[in-house]
């Protein structure tokens, strides 16, 4: 069954945001970003420790909108593939989710 997040002209370009789904041990925290058009979905939970990545509401990414950015300790990664480029945990990614888009409406299973 999947489960809607929103209408994807809701993801402007250059931004980023967060959706929980489900509760308790089924909660999934979601991060959506769009670049150049595409949309990128990822589990919102830094490789390093795990935490969420962002510290205020739908904050992710860097200045111009090219990198995430972990409020924990700064680590950065590419929007594209979530491939980390620099911090504690370089060389590691977050964890890509599948995301469809029917009806302009963007759902996860
Ligand atoms: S928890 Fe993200 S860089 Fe440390």
């Amino acid at each position: 069954m999947s489960i809607i997040l929103c209408r994807v002209d809701e993801i402007a370009e250059g931004t980023a945001r967060s959706f929980v789904i489900g509760g308790g041990t089924a909660r999934r925290d979601i991060v959506v970003a769009r670049k150049d058009g595409h949309i990128f979905a990822y589990e919102n939970s830094c490789p390093h420790e795990g935490t969420p990545l962002e510290t205020f509401p739908d904050k992710f990414l860097n200045q111009d909108g090219s990198l995430f950015v972990c409020s924990t300790h700064g680590a950065r990664f590419r929007i594209e593939d979530g491939f980390c480029v620099s911090g504690p945990c370089e060389g590691k990614a977050l964890m890509s989710v599948a995301v469809l888009i029917e009806h302009g409406r963007l759902s996860v299973e």
